[in-house]
């Protein structure tokens, strides 16, 4: 199977915010300008590609960050420095809390347009 996911259009109230969020807080290269939009790239290829909303209605998405255990500490730092709200379950009800699903750890938290991300130091298996 060749199949790669490349990129994806992550619809946002504000895109510079959002991609200086996304940046700043997982530790990723500047965003850099690529048409309309503000390109993130991670590590295995697949662009982050912001876009202004433009007044349409944002749909909540959900997008989940496989790191390191170091990586964990420093985002998840990063997440607690800037005081946001973070959640151990997709439901939001765990408040201030992480989980330790299939051996590892695991948080959610939210962008600054509301799409909820997650990060993850064991894949789901
Ligand atoms: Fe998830």
């Amino acid at each position: 199977m060749a199949i790669k996911l490349n990129h994806t259009i992550v619809h946002s109230l504000d895109q510079r915010e959002a991609a200086k969020f996304y940046a700043e807080v997982f530790g990723l290269p500047a965003p850099s300008p690529f048409g309309p939009f503000l390109d993130v790239n991670v590590a295995n290829e697949v662009t982050l590609a912001f876009l202004n909303a433009d007044g349409m209605e944002i749909q909540m998405q959900h997008y989940a960050f496989l790191v390191s255990e170091k990586e964990f500490d420093q985002i998840f730092g990063r997440v607690k420095q800037r005081g946001l709200k973070y959640w151990a379950d997709p439901g939001q009800t765990q408040e201030g809390e992480i989980n330790h699903h299939f051996g590892g750890r695991g948080v959610y938290f939210q962008d600054p347009s509301g799409h909820l991300l997650e990060i993850i130091t064991k894949p789901y298996s």
